[in-house]
């Protein structure tokens, strides 16, 4: 849907011609292994927060402070490396999809020596960034790895550009939570070295992350989904293109059915899985156990 290839059209259809062409496509490679350590990750966060709750409750669980460690271990090697593979994932975005990384930046105008907006409130209307905060030339260092390096903007793309304010916020949630992940799991992983007891504010901390690889991974894909408007199938299909028979009240009655019956399941996995982290791993299976003979009467 992003570099489409393999693809062949047959009266004005769309059939893949080349299975190996349309899997294999360019950015496979980069979102592949975004969203396997993606999903590596929120395991780790999972486990590890699910593991430090279980401590602030019993202090002395081994089995609780066993989970913890691999959880922190796991991450303190995967985040790091999710970075290096989420700039490659960026520069190859740059070469297919350069209206997505103009509006990832919220730069407006083609130039060289981009500065990177570390935070700011696109205005879709001036065309402007109010109340930014920059750091000169660091966009175009990251993105084309020289400080005056081009980077196109916006203006560049006409009307096909996607809106820019939820692909500029997504972008610096997901990098966000990345970057608390890194420190998080190293200061966890120095903790605990040489197995020592983790402090309670350490544990609260991870506790408060069990979820955080969810936001990630969840705001990485509105960044790729929102990003490629106007297109569905990036340069061959536009959204509007492929609107089926279908009124906005019905498609809007549908995702909020969706939406809710998702946000309940979700709440009711988060409420479940915190409780029984708290209880402990200790599981009795079918019938009470006998007393001992020397316990009975
Ligand atoms: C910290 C540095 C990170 C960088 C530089 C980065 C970079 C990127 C970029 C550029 C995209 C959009 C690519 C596109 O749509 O063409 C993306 C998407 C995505 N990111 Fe990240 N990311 C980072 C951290 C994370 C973390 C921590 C997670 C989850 C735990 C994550 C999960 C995702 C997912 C699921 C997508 C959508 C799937 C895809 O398009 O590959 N990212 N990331």
């Amino acid at each position: 849907m992003h570099t489409p290839t393999g693809h062949v059209v047959v009266d004005g259809a769309l059939i893949a011609g080349d299975w190996l062409q349309v899997i294999f496509n360019p950015s496979f490679p980069y979102r592949f292994t975004h969203m396997l350590i993606a999903s590596g990750l929120t395991a780790a966060f999972l486990v590890a927060g699910l593991s430090a709750w279980r401590l602030l409750k019993a202090s002395d669980d081994s089995a609780a402070r066993r989970t913890l460690r691999t959880g922190i271990l796991v991450a303190a090697v995967l985040a790091p490396l999710q970075v290096l593979v989420g700039d490659l994932h960026g520069i190859n975005t740059l070469e297919h999809q350069p209206a997505k990384i103009a509006a990832i930046e919220a730069i407006w105008e083609t130039g060289k020596g981009a500065p990177l907006v570390l935070f700011a409130v696109p205005n879709a209307e001036t065309k402007r960034n109010d109340y930014a905060i920059e750091v000169p030339k660091l966009a175009s260092l990251i993105l084309t790895h020289d400080a005056e390096g081009e980077v196109k903007g916006l203006a560049e793309f006409g009307a096909d550009v996607p809106p820019v304010a939820p692909v500029f916020y997504a972008f610096r949630v997901m990098v966000g939570v990345g970057t608390l992940m890194i420190l998080l799991a190293w200061a966890g992983a120095w903790a605990m070295r040489g197995g020592r007891r983790p402090g309670r504010a350490l544990l609260w901390t991870f506790a408060g992350f069990t979820f955080s690889g969810w936001v990630a991974t969840l705001s990485g894909w509105l960044v790729t989904e929102i990003g490629r408007q106007p297109w569905l199938v990036q340069g061959v299909l536009r959204t509007a293109d492929a609107v089926g028979p279908v009124s906005p009240a019905e498609l809007g009655a549908s995702l909020t059915g969706y939406a809710a019956t998702y946000a309940l399941m979700l709440i009711a996995y988060m409420v479940v899985l915190t409780h029984l982290a708290g209880k402990g791993g200790q599981v009795q299976v079918g019938a009470p156990a006998l007393r001992p003979a020397s316990a009975e009467g």
